[in-house]
């Protein structure tokens, strides 16, 4: 099929086109962009994105799809549904499944399901650092690899034996992936649940402390350092993390980072007593951290903005704080969020912030997209920015309602998203 993307804002990171442009899609791809006749459109559809920005499809390098194992929290399916309605035309799948992601053929059968039962959102799966996520062997990376995972990682915790991860970076670099690290020490962590300060003390609840997270950012860029592994930090929520990404980059170093909306958005003031929407790992930690986090977005630190998707149940949402699991669903909410607390108050231009949902996650995994040049696939997102109304949790699609900004007011919808210039997401 072939399209006209007509009279919309082009916001395009990697030509740096930012104003009125027309798209001209033939066969999936980019054909042309700029003004376009009416002959050179003759019998193409018209999609007319008056008043709206046509941005290329968001990337988001974290999400927790629950297939096999836990599809009453989410399916592959389902999880591209979510995606897509929040603008997301690529994800990349953690391994913290049951059972884990950490061979080939389960990043086989990822891609299959996806390809049978999804909508077209491109699946760049993430495998597991070590057999079973038990931190003792080593998983097939190069197997993974072979059978078309993007990149590693052991979300969900650390590999606590640094000599054992030392030798995966290793694997890695050789396989040309990143390593997307989730910081995060147990035995500080403990049984934490909340950060841990004076929030934790007043609600009676353990405390996760900062130095849980940055003990092993620490660690992570030291052994990217000897390596030279591509390092991408998952979910950084502390301003010495955010400190560290800072010095790692003006030395050189291939690390990367991503912050979480709901660590810009929020910190553990906001919690609300006995409420397991604002239970997630890392926790909301303190007012200056979250400061950190925006001012790392801002000033390039912080290349990425992810969701960290991490949909449950709502009867194990309903659990007391210190039962209830780590999480929130973050696809459907992710774009308004950043529009609200990062564009709108002046942290990100439109085009700052479509680099740090799209180009910046493409670079980092090595693949296709954050671009709408001449030539390029056709995955894009028509967006209004200027939207505003309140999060509803029922209207999304993903299976997880836990999030915790539900009837929160914001700015920015998405109305459109298409794949191979093909729309598989219509906003009615
Ligand atoms: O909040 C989280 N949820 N953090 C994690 O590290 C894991 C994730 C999940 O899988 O639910
Ligand atoms: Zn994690
Ligand atoms: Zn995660």
């Amino acid at each position: 099929m072939n399209t006209w993307i007509k009279n919309g804002h082009l916001l395009d990171p990697d030509t740096g086109r930012d104003g009125l442009f027309d798209l001209l899609i033939e066969n999936g791809i980019v054909k042309a962009v700029g003004s376009v006749s009416e002959e050179q459109a003759g019998g193409y559809e018209v999609i007319d994105a008056s008043g709206l920005y046509v941005m290329p499809g968001f990337i988001d390098l974290h999400v927790h799809f629950r297939e096999p194992g836990y599809e009453y929290k989410e399916t592959i399916a389902t999880g591209m549904k979510a995606a897509a309605k929040g603008g997301f035309t690529a994800v990349c799948p953690m391994p913290n499944t049951n059972p884990v992601t950490d061979r080939a053929e389960r990043i086989k059968k990822m891609l299959d399901i996806g390809r049978k039962e999804g909508n077209g959102v491109h699946l760049y799966p993430v495998g597991a650092i070590t057999e079973g996520q038990e931190g003792t062997t080593l998983a097939d990376i190069k197997g993974m690899v072979k059978a078309g995972a993007k990149a590693v990682s052991e979300d969900g915790k650390s590999v606590a034996d640094a000599g054992l991860y030392r030798r995966a970076m290793r694997i890695a670099k050789e396989e040309g992936i990143p390593v997307l690290a989730h910081c995060e020490d147990r035995s500080i962590a403990g049984n934490g649940v909340i950060n841990e300060g004076e929030k934790a003390e007043e609600l009676g609840l353990p405390g996760i402390p900062c130095t849980a997270e940055d003990v092993i950012t620490a660690r992570d860029i030291l052994l990217a350092k000897e390596t030279n592994v591509r390092l991408h930090l998952c979910h950084c929520s502390t301003k010495d993390s955010v400190h560290m990404v800072r010095a790692a980059k003006a030395e050189g170093l291939l690390v990367t980072a991503e912050v979480c909306p709901h660590h810009f958005t929020l910190n553990q003031e906001d919690i609300i007593p006995d409420d397991a929407d604002y239970k997630m790992n890392p926790p909301l930690r303190g007012k200056e951290d979250m400061a950190a986090c925006r001012k790392g977005i801002a000033g390039g630190s912080v290349d990425v903005i992810a969701t960290d998707h991490a949909p449950h149940g709502k009867e194990e949402k309903e659990l007391p704080m210190a039962d209830a699991p780590f999480g929130i669903a973050g696809l459907e909410t992710a774009f308004a969020l950043t529009v609200t607390e990062l564009v709108k108050t002046g942290y990100l231009t439109p085009m700052q912030m479509v680099e740090k949902l799209s180009l910046g996650p493409a670079r980092i995994l090595g693949v296709q997209g954050g671009s709408l040049k001449e030539g390029s696939c056709a995955d894009l997102v028509i967006a209004d920015l200027d939207n505003a109304y309140r999060i509803d949790k029922n209207t999304f699609v993903s299976k997880g309602k836990n999030t915790p900004f539900h009837g929160r007011a914001v700015t920015g919808c998405i109305m459109k998203t298409l794949i191979k210039g093909e729309v598989i997401y219509q906003n009615d």
